[in-house]
């Protein structure tokens, strides 16, 4: 079996319904639930024995310690992070927590687990550390897209910490011999996302008839992936990445936030026209800009296409259609998780 992190958030969810889906390797999945994690998006694997969901933080060295020396995963695959740029802003301190001292605890753990493992399976054991592009910063218009060997210069508390956390995982490999890899991708869209991000905030911005907030002027250029070409990527680093590696993941698919949310609109127009006819694109709205905001993310991910044959299969043309269409369909679990919590957050970021 293999014990995910995180795996009631956005990517997390997505990685164990399709992990599931895939195979019947079972999962241990370790979620603290804080506002981003959702047991509901595991609903279809409630009663599954494939299925171990644990309530529980990363930085209880003891908790996942217990749980490595019960369950004996060959793999473990780290998604638990706080992963809102905004929010990183308002308040470092849990990004700070989780994504820097949690990694750590959960790398101790997993070294003392791992140094006791019998042969084959010490030497197959795998820790894959789930992390963002963010920890390049930002790129100029016309520089080429960030490779592995790309400087890291982050410039926000979130993908600092997130730097923080690849540099630990990238040292208990050279120095402890943990057989690690690291991903680096773009910005994910797709089913199960918390309405605080760009894209699922927008669709339920505009249904609800709200205006849909662009920082400063809209051309923040961004590298979109949907999250199922995210966890296939995952999968295959999982089975065929060499120890020690870090490999990009990107979309090959860099737009403008204007773009985006226009493409939203352009979706919406169609599958639930406005009542008065007109676009959704007249509730765009251009609101003062994040502190900071890194002006473009560009990924260069030839590596894993090269060494491990990976690419993504859809357009974002198709996969945004399917991503309008699964928030059309599941309003309850955007209810469920537009919470007191979710508001007042609203509230702080946006006056409204
Ligand atoms: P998310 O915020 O949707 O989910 C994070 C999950 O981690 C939640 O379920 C939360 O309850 C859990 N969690 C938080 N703190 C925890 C702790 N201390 N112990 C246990 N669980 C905890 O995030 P996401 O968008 O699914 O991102 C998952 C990972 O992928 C993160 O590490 C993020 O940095 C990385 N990533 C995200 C993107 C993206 O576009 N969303 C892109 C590249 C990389
Ligand atoms: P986001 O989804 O927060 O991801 P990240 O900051 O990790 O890239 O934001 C994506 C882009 O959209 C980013 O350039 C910020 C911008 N943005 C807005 O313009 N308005 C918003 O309300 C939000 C949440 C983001």
């Amino acid at each position: 079996m293999i014990l995910v992190t995180g795996g009631a958030g956005f990517i997390g969810a997505n990685f164990v319904l399709d992990w599931l889906a895939a195979g019947d390797e079972p999962v241990i999945n370790v979620d603290k639930l804080t506002y981003a994690g959702n047991i509901d998006s595991l609903h279809p694997h409630r009663y599954d024995l494939r299925h171990i969901f644990i309530q529980g933080d990363i930085g209880d060295r003891k908790l996942v310690s217990d749980l490595l020396q019960n369950y004996r995963p060959r793999a473990i695959v780290h998604f638990a992070a706080e992963s809102h740029v905004d929010r990183s802003i308002h308040g470092p301190d849990d990004f700070i927590r989780t994504n820097i001292l949690g990694t750590f605890h959960l790398l101790e753990a997993a070294r003392i687990y791992w140094s006791g493992l019998p042969q084959p399976t010490h030497d197959g054991f795998r820790f894959l550390h789930v992390s963002t592009d963010e920890v390049f910063g930002s790129a100029a218009e016309t520089d080429p897209p960030f490779a592995e060997s790309a400087r890291y210069q982050p410039n926000s508390p979130y993908s600092a910490s997130k730097a923080a956390s690849d540099h630990l995982v990238r040292a208990w490999h050279h120095t402890y011999g943990l057989p690690i890899l690291i991903t680096n991708c773009s910005n994910n869209y797709g089913p199960y996302q918390f309405p605080e991000k760009l894209i699922p905030l927008c669709i339920q911005n505009a249904l609800a008839g709200k205006s849909l907030p662009i920082y400063g002027d809209g051309m923040q250029i961004r590298d979109w992936l949907y999250v199922k070409d995210h966890c296939s990527a995952l999968r295959r680093v999982l089975q065929a990445g060499q120890p020690g590696e870090t490999y990009n993941v990107g979309g090959w698919n860099e737009m403008a936030n204007l773009d985006v949310v226009s493409t939203i609109c352009q979706v919406l127009d169609e599958l639930r026209p406005r009542p008065d006819g007109k676009s959704y694109t007249a509730q765009i709205s251009f609101v003062k800009d994040r502190p900071g905001h890194d002006r473009r993310y560009a990924i260069d991910a030839d590596k894993i296409r090269r060494e491990l044959d990976w690419e993504p299969v859809e357009t974002f043309d198709n996969a945004i259609r399917k991503t309008v269409g699964w928030y059309l369909d599941n309003k309850d679990w955007v209810e469920n998780v537009t919470s007191g919590g979710y508001r007042n957050w609203m509230q702080q970021q946006y006056g409204t």
